[in-house]
């Protein structure tokens, strides 16, 4: 395995979105080696409710899932940013009970998670054949999925990644990654849900974003530090704050880098400096909260009808199943948002 990401990719990258009026960078990339160990920490804080809750309707449900899914027949999962794969494991499991042939092609950008994950299922699930893939799905169709094996699909967007994109954007990123599956295949969504589905507060989301710990702060901060490392940048982290907004008229959580003081940083690969002006942000990240009739719409979109969600008791995050109805219904539902 290899890395997908070349170090002119990201430069152009950076060149745009620090060069824009509303400076931003891609979330995807907080993912080297330093950011993929610090997202694993996330996962394990209390705050950081949505791994939480996810892995318990996993845990819970992962038998009903996989009953709804494929009646006793051979299971191809395709996991998008699957990370270390830990909560995808009970799914796995569940599958393995029922006397399936599992395939798991797990895909992220980051290699150190696919080592990760990669190290960890061959412990605890040796019967399964895992295939990982170090790749970008936003830039093409990932290979994998390119091929037309045969068997009942699976795919796979935990976590609630799909929050990281506009719904045009998700709905894009699903339709290619499908393009090849058939009538009966499946796609799984793990999704964190607006406030307005459950008992979630402001207050809730805000602590998830901004732990007392500091991890995400650090996590949010490694950016710096990479492009610091990769490009030549001699960015002072600790003259950036942390910040982590609820934007209640777009329904999602922002998480941002605001520049401390008037600062000018240079970034030797791109022979360019970029100016901070004192309060002036990055945005780094935006996580779309979903309301079930939104999931539902984004499901018929990329051309997956609605068959079921489990969620937790409070209704703060749930697991969406939906089902190629037909080889066209992605083609036939082209409304985008
Ligand atoms: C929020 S983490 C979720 C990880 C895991 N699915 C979970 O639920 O814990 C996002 C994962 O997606 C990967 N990722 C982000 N953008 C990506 C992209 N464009 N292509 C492939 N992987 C990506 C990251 O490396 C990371 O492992």
């Amino acid at each position: 395995m290899k890395s997908a990401v070349r170090q002119s990719e990201i430069g152009e990258l950076v060149r745009s979105g620090l060069s824009r009026k509303a400076k931003a960078l891609p979330p995807w990339l907080f993912y080297d080696t330093a950011g993929t160990e610090l997202f694993e920490r996330i996962t394990q804080l209390d705050a950081y409710y949505l791994t939480r809750k996810e892995r318990q309707i996993l845990l819970q449900h992962s038998g009903a899932i996989v009953d709804v899914c494929v009646p006793g027949t051979q299971w191809q999962v395709f996991e998008l940013g699957a990370g270390s794969a830990r909560k995808t494991a009970h799914l796995l499991r569940a599958a393995l009970e029922r006397q399936r042939i599992v395939e798991y092609h797990p895909l992220d950008i980051s290699l150190d998670a696919m080592l990760n994950a990669v190290e960890y299922l061959a412990q605890e699930l040796p019967e399964v054949k895992v295939c990982p893939e170090v790749t970008d799905y936003t830039q093409s169709q990932p290979r994998p999925l390119a091929s037309d094996a045969g068997g009942c699909k699976a795919l796979l967007w935990m976590g609630s990644s799909l929050g990281n994109y506009e719904q045009a954007e998700a709905v894009a990123v699903l339709r290619r990654a499908s393009a090849h599956f058939r009538t009966g295949d499946i796609l799984l969504l793990g999704v964190d849900l607006h406030p307005s589905e459950g008992s979630k507060q402001k207050q809730d989301l805000i602590v998830a974003y901004d732990d007392p710990e500091g991890v995400t702060a650090a996590f949010n901060r490694n950016l710096l530090l990479r492009l610091n490392r990769e490009l030549g940048a001699d960015f002072r982290p600790d003259q950036f704050a942390h910040r982590a907004d609820w934007n209640e008229a777009s329904g999602r959580m922002e998480m941002h880098l605001v520049s401390r003081i008037f600062q000018q940083v240079h970034v030797a690969e791109l022979e360019q400096t970029f100016v901070f002006q004192a309060g002036e942000s990055i945005h780094t990240e935006s996580s779309y909260k979903l309301t079930v009739q939104q999931v539902q719409e984004l499901l018929q979109q990329a051309g997956f009808p609605f068959v079921s969600v489990w969620m937790d008791p409070q209704r703060w995050f749930g697991v969406f199943l939906g089902r190629r109805s037909s080889p066209a219904a992605a083609d036939l539902s082209s409304t985008q948002r």
